[in-house]
């Protein structure tokens, strides 16, 4: 059966110690090697292959990799894996918008999420992708089994298609006024104004945010689940006390498993990026369906790898799957996921822990805030180390949001990371460069003992998730070894060289309380335990380092261990995230400006210098006449793809709204990601002569400031224009 239980047997009960040293000073366990022997598969969910990381997407990441190497530190066997989700219309269109393969995108996606995630020490021992064959024969495996279940049954549906785009609409592609309050601009399945939920064909005026086209009603053929029939099965298995969080399964008990489960559609009629259903030619896999199958197709390309078998990581008992998840997918991993890996007979996860959202200053993160920060903006300026401990100190057990203030970020690591913990080894280790540490323990005030002792409680806090916890620990036995320091005055032994021994042994005892709060830190901040070992040359790999203390040994050159957080650098993140959502905004699809609630203060002088019109003389004037015979005109950018074998130029269809279209080929490539311009409202030169370029003809002008490469500004008139009207 399952090979350890914490539950059931507190691991730090009946163990002896095996310290000689020490064994009358220390009540715990052999801290390192209780869990030696147990077998742990974790995953961290696939990130969508059509963004980038952001500091939201690293909260999971960073908890999961911090528990991953807790409890390699505890001697478990670990495998962690994850892999890029790849599939969908999303990743479609976006392709389609860039002009290049789904192939090329889903790489290039691939390759910046695992420079992000290296970026950020988080060590996944394999990095997989959806789109793979491997996923493709597991996806095939367990639908065979719910075929021959009598599982799967098939509908025709209706559902909202974009005739200019191809495609149907899934709900966040359409936009609207909410059918109950009438608020415009509202997604497709709710109103963030009145809260209410509907569905995407009740919406009044329906837009579809790919083309701006009006979406029609379409009916085609899909394919269900009926999970309903494993409704007794699942409400078991969610409510064994330790597999959810209780507020999780409480709420899945109350609403979801309360009632009757609807049949689950799981495929989606061409075209669709993803595995095409080999017994439905045309129809393919919901992305939801292929998607956590990556986590089996993850394990067995690892297993491949490493000669390792397969059956013995997720087919064993012996092996507990552990998946960390937010708290927005959590129905996909305790009904759907376990319902597709019980009826094709594979073994269940032993947990599933849900973290909460991350909110920016209090708020949802938001890219005209400049909150929406992506993980290699933070890499520019920001220590990696920072965030994982910060998110540390924010993460409990439950499913909480937490929130992230870069100010509080600073302060926090600033006084608990540098001004507690590094300093110990900064204000001791030059002392005893020359002499190493003592040979014989000094009396300490039992210090040491207690937080070796104090390892069980850490360790316990960290196998909970309760982070926040683990780490209030940590922070109460730094306080207690400062308060040490302080008394001993070492800078002042320095001083009297009768008191070498005595000054030895005050930075013997500060270097290994230092010692042994980085050992309870390394899950957290591996490069810390990394620089820490030269500097003592212990071993950081076991929780056991804790409970030895380093006596006699040598102490290398003191090199700086952590930066303090520059406040200018947290300045330098926002300003770059407000700069890049700047350029995003104007692209925001049928997204009117908020109006102003109280008269507009302006906090700065204007500084623009003359250089702009220095630089381009104005035109000899002009008649009125002159001026009316060019017919400026509101227009809508349809589609913006790349022209592969042009530098500079996007080719552009924008409507002039019904059915008036115009191909315009702009030099703008420099400037303006294609994606960036669907939807948005342009001014083009609507009677400018048709002109034959190298690349097709182009029938207008996109009109646009700035004197090029990266700096082209296109102009964009006041909302509430319309496609059409005429610019005077
Ligand atoms: N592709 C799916 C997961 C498939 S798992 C078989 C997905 N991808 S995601 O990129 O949107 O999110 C990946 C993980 O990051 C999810 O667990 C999600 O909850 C988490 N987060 C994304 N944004 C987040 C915040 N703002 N805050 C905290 N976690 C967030 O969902
Ligand atoms: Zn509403």
């Amino acid at each position: 059966m399952a090979a350890f239980d914490h539950r059931q047997q507190p691991y730090y009960k009946n163990v002896t110690l095996t310290a000689p040293d020490m064994t009358d000073t220390l009540t715990a366990s052999s801290l390192g090697s209780f869990a030696r022997g147990r077998r742990v598969l974790v995953t961290s969910a696939l990130p969508y292959a059509n963004g980038h990381i952001h500091l939201g997407h690293l909260v999971e990441y960073i908890q999961t990799d911090i528990w991953v190497r807790f409890q390699r530190m505890r001697g478990a066997r670990v495998l962690y894996v994850c892999a890029d989700d790849t599939h969908g219309t999303s990743i479609m269109i976006r392709a389609r918008q860039e002009g290049r393969s789904e192939q090329e995108l889903i790489a290039a996606m691939s390759a910046a999420h695992q420079r992000d995630f290296t970026g950020f020490q988080i060590a996944f021992d394999h990095y997989g992708s959806t789109n793979s064959e491997r996923n493709r024969e597991y996806c095939a495996q367990i639908w065979g089994a719910l075929r021959s279940a009598d599982f799967v049954v098939e509908r025709e549906v209706t559902q909202l298609f974009d005739p200019t785009a191809g495609v149907f609409l899934a709900d966040r592609f359409v936009k609207g006024r909410c059918p109950r309050c009438d608020t415009p601009d509202q997604y497709g399945d709710s109103c963030d104004h009145c809260g209410s939920t509907y569905s995407p064909t009740e919406l009044k005026d329906p837009v579809s945010t790919l083309s701006g086209a009006r979406p029609e009603l379409k009916s085609a053929h899909h394919l269900f689940v009926k999970i309903e029939k494993l409704r007794g099965f699942l409400t078991e298995w969610t409510q064994e006390p330790g597999r959810l969080q209780p507020e999780i399964a409480n709420y899945l008990k109350g609403h979801f498993l309360a009632d009757e489960l609807r049949d689950w559609d799981v495929s989606r009629p061409a075209p669709y990026f993803g595995f095409e259903i080999p017994d439905s030619p045309g129809n393919y896999w919901y992305v939801w369906f292929d998607a956590p199958i990556g986590y089996l197709a993850a394990t067995s390309e690892w297993c491949d790898a490493n000669g390792e078998a397969f059956d013995a990581w997720w087919r064993s008992t012996d092996t507990e799957i552990y998946h960390f998840i937010g708290k927005d997918i959590v129905y996909f991993h305790t009904l759907f996921w376990p319902a597709m890996l019980h009826v094709a007979g594979f073994p269940l996860p032993k947990r599933v822990q849900a973290h909460g959202f991350l909110t920016v200053n209090g708020e949802k993160m938001s890219k005209s805030k400049g909150t929406f920060v992506l993980a290699s903006t933070y890499l520019e300026h920001l220590d990696p180390a920072h965030l994982r401990y910060f998110y540390a100190s924010k993460l409990g057990p439950k499913v909480d949001d937490l929130d992230l203030n870069l100010e509080e970020l600073a302060v926090k690591v600033n006084a608990d990371l540098v001004g507690k913990v590094v300093n110990l080894a900064s204000r001791t280790a030059r002392f005893v460069k020359e002499s190493g540490l003592s040979q014989e323990y000094p009396e300490d005030g039992g210090l040491f003992r207690e937080a070796a002792a104090s390892g069980i409680a850490i360790a316990e806090a960290y196998e909970a998730c309760d982070f926040a916890r683990a780490m209030r620990l940590i922070m109460g036995l730094a306080d207690r070894a400062n308060e040490y320091i302080d008394r001993e005055e070492p800078w002042k032994l320095k001083k009297q060289p009768s008191s070498a021994a005595a000054l030895r042994d005050v930075c013997t005892v500060a270097l290994n309380l230092y010692w042994q709060l980085v050992t309870y830190l390394a899950p957290v901040l591996p490069k810390l335990a990394e620089q820490s070992e030269k500097l003592l040359g212990g071993s950081l790999a076991s929780f056991a380092a804790a409970e030895q203390p380093l006596l006699g040994t040598p102490v290398a050159e003191f090199e700086h261990l952590m930066q303090r957080v520059d406040s200018k650098k947290v300045e330098a993140v926002m300003a770059a995230t407000r700069d890049a959502a700047t350029d995003a905004a104007a692209s925001a699809v049928g997204v009117s400006a908020p109006s102003p609630t109280s008269a507009p203060v302006l906090n700065q002088p204007f500084e623009d210098d003359g250089e702009a019109l220095a630089g381009e003389p104005l035109a000899p004037e002009c008649s009125f006449d002159d001026f009316a015979k060019i017919d400026l005109r509101v227009a809508r950018v349809l589609t913006a793809v790349v022209i592969p074998e042009a530098n500079k130029l996007l080719r552009l269809t924008v409507s002039l709204g019904g059915e008036a279209t115009r191909e315009i080929i702009a030099g703008i490539k420099s400037a303006y990601a294609p994606e960036a311009l669907v939807g948005r409202l342009v001014v083009v030169v609507a009677n400018l002569a048709p002109r034959k370029m190298k690349f097709g003809v182009s029938q207008g002008m996109v009109i646009a400031a700035g004197p090029g490469a990266a700096e082209i500004y296109i102009l964009a008139p006041d909302s509430g224009a319309k496609p059409g009207q005429r610019v005077h």
